[in-house]
């Protein structure tokens, strides 16, 4: 199974929004990770064949996705940035509405389940016009999911869950995945730090660089560290470096920054994540 970008570019009047862009997917979680702006919505409206783009192919074994109509869309789940649903339907009459959509036979089961994982089988005969924006999101993922697609693109997921709900939906998409290619754009990279075979850094619709989680959190090894300073020190800190993140009570203060070189004093190089690469990359 075997999905490939060769070479393709969009753009919007003058905005280019992707730049020659070339990427094989297999079964696998990959990560789509970038800044506001980068392309990562476009590139997945491309592969979904919702979007048309200026040059290059998008093929599925070999075959161009566009050519292949309604087989194509059989073999795929999509969960929008913006999902629109429905307000007047029920989460149930929803899903069934996608299942009959999708072509998926004799659904009810499968619905049941789905309910379950994203907990919203309470609630399944509740209009979504009554659901708040987390639920509206656990929705879009459960429609996505619907017919067990080989192929599955995720455009922010996990945005505006809380914290139980989105290690739920993390572990839900890691359990599903077996033998499908993913697709997952983030904002939250600990969302897909642990599961993702491979995470992109796509950069002005330019990949910058890919691979797995664990090798490029390494290429920060040794320009990570944490520092113990006074409350009254953190802005001379962060005026020199990259601090990723401050923590502390009272006037002690734990500091995790970026520095090419021992930045103090008692300083403790750490161990590098995915997180720390990708501001290291991104913050330049
Ligand atoms: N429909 C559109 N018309 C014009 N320009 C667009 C359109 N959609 C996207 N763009 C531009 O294309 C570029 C890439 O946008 P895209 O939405 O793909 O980024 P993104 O990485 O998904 O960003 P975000 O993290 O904010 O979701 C941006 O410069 C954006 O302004
Ligand atoms: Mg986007």
């Amino acid at each position: 199974m075997e999905l490939t970008v060769k070479d393709v570019s969009k753009s919007y009047g003058q905005n280019k929004a992707l730049s020659g862009l070339t990427l094989t997917f297999t079964p696998g979680i990959y990560a789509l990770l970038g800044p506001n702006g980068s392309g990562k919505t476009t590139l997945m409206n491309i592969i979904t064949d919702n979007l048309k783009y200026d040059s290059g192919s998008v093929t599925y074994e070999g075959v161009n996705i566009s050519d292949m109509g309604r087989n194509f869309l059989q073999l795929l789940g999509y969960m929008p940035q913006y999902p629109g649903i429905y307000p007047q339907f029920t989460a149930e009459e929803y899903l069934f509405y996608i299942a009959a959509l999708k072509g998926v036979k004799s659904p009810a089961a499968q619905i049941d389940d789905i309910l379950r994982e994203v907990e919203l089988d309470d609630v399944r005969r509740k209009r979504t016009s009554t659901f708040s924006g987390g639920m509206k999101q656990r929705l879009a993922l459960a429609q996505a999911v619907i017919g067990d697609p080989k192929i599955l693109v995720l455009d922010e997921p996990t945005a505006g869950l809380d914290p139980k709900q989105r290690i739920a939906m993390r572990n839900y998409i890691s359990r599903i995945s077996m033998q499908k290619i993913v697709l997952i754009a983030t904002h939250v990279v600990s969302d897909v730090e642990y599961i993702a075979k491979t995470a992109i850094f796509l950069k002005k619709g330019v990949v910058i660089d890919s691979g797995s989680p664990s090798s490029l959190a390494e290429k920060s090894r040794g320009q990570v560290w944490t520092v113990k300073t006074d409350a009254d020190r953190v802005a001379e800190f962060q005026n020199r470096y990259k601090v990723i993140n401050i923590s502390g009570e009272g006037s002690e203060v734990w500091m995790r920054l970026l520095s090419e070189t021992c930045p103090c004093d008692g300083a403790e190089a750490a161990v590098p994540t995915l997180e720390d690469e990708y501001i290291r990359v991104f913050d330049r």
